[in-house]
């Protein structure tokens, strides 16, 4: 058994660095524990400490069986000093190929035409920076939960209004905005249903709402390649996709963030619920920078780490 190419289902988890690859003709994974995207922090990233009081030795420790009802203890895990450094230097101001070459230009493409647009959980507001540079775009607002993130966003300024708050309690009113956009958020979301009701709740009817996730299907806890060497097969082995679950994950030394899975029918559900809809769906592959930092994911360079969707709210709520 020997492990290979990375395929984080969330791209916080790992740096793109190769996990090793054994020679005892076994079978052998590329384990979820090494991309990029929503961050992959490798060389350079912020000194190790020591693991915080759920830390486990070993693989992610479960935090509940289900989704987690108390929404701010699973945000907590952002909002500190030590973790927004750790996110500030591995993935923003171009330090991750997956934000710099995909995700990025994805959301300038879908921004266009916006004039009011909320990101939420704009962490240190790369995305809100990005929208405040697009022609046409006159109000950008970022909230996050976190105070931590929130001090560099203000800080990285660019004409944006940053707001403290969480994704299912947004303290704007109906109507407020003809954009929303989510990247990489809802993953680390416990109440999704009510999180994306706010999202409809806050776009004005025709207004659209940009969701960038980590592939819930393909990505799932437990994914990755699988180089069978005794059979001579090759491919990618989907972990328990139906199960719904949060763990606390170990994504860099002394970095430890929760990650909700849930299956990809929870997330449409709950935009149809929302009147949100979808009007565009992409799975792009890994990009060039990504794959050249983990070549060892080059064999499952078909198999998507993103998920964007793009809803439209319509006029009314579907029953
Ligand atoms: C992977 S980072 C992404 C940050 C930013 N969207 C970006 O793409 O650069 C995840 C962000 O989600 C935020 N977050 C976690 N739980 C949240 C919640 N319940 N509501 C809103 N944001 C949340 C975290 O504070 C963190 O800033």
């Amino acid at each position: 058994m020997a492990e290979s190419a990375p395929t984080a289902r969330d791209r916080a988890r790992s740096g793109g660095a190769p996990a090793p690859t054994g020679d005892d003709g076994g079978p052998t994974t590329a384990g979820p524990d090494s991309s990029g995207g929503d961050g992959a922090p490798t060389a350079g990233g912020p000194a190790p400490t020591p693991a915080g009081p759920n830390a486990t030795a070993g693989g992610p420790a479960p935090i509940a069986g289900g989704a987690a009802s108390d929404s701010e203890s699973l945000w907590d895990g952002w909002d500190s000093e030590f973790v927004t450094a750790w996110w500030v230097e591995g993935f923003t101001e171009g330090a991750d190929a997956e934000y710099a070459e995909q995700i990025l230009p994805m959301a300038a493409e879908h921004l266009a035409g916006a004039t009011s647009v909320l990101d939420v959980g704009c962490g240190e507001g790369q995305v809100s920076r990005l929208a405040a540079a697009v022609p046409g775009i006159e109000r950008v607002v970022g909230c996050d939960p976190t105070s931590a993130q929130l001090r560099v966003a203000a800080a990285r300024g660019l004409n944006v209004a940053y707001a403290r708050a969480a994704a299912d309690a947004l303290p704007f009113p109906q109507s407020a905005f003809d954009t929303v956009v989510a990247c990489l958020v809802f993953e680390h979301i416990a109440d999704v249903d009510v999180a994306i009701a706010e999202v409809g709740r806050v776009l004005a009817p025709g207004g659209r709402f940009l969701f960038f996730l980590n592939h819930p299907l393909l990505q799932t806890p437990g994914s990755g390649w699988i180089d069978d060497r005794i059979l001579d097969e090759q491919y990618w082995r989907i972990g328990p996709y139906l199960t719904e679950d949060t763990t606390l994950e170990q994504v860099d030394n002394g970095v430890w963030i929760p990650f909700i899975h849930r299956p990809l029918s929870r997330y449409v559900n709950a935009l149809v619920a929302a009147g949100l809809l979808i009007t565009c769906m992409e799975e792009p592959a890994p990009p060039p920078g990504f794959l050249e930092r983990a070549h060892e994911y080059a064999e499952a360079a078909t198999i998507p780490r993103l998920l964007f969707i793009r809803a439209e709210k319509v006029g009314h709520t579907p029953r």
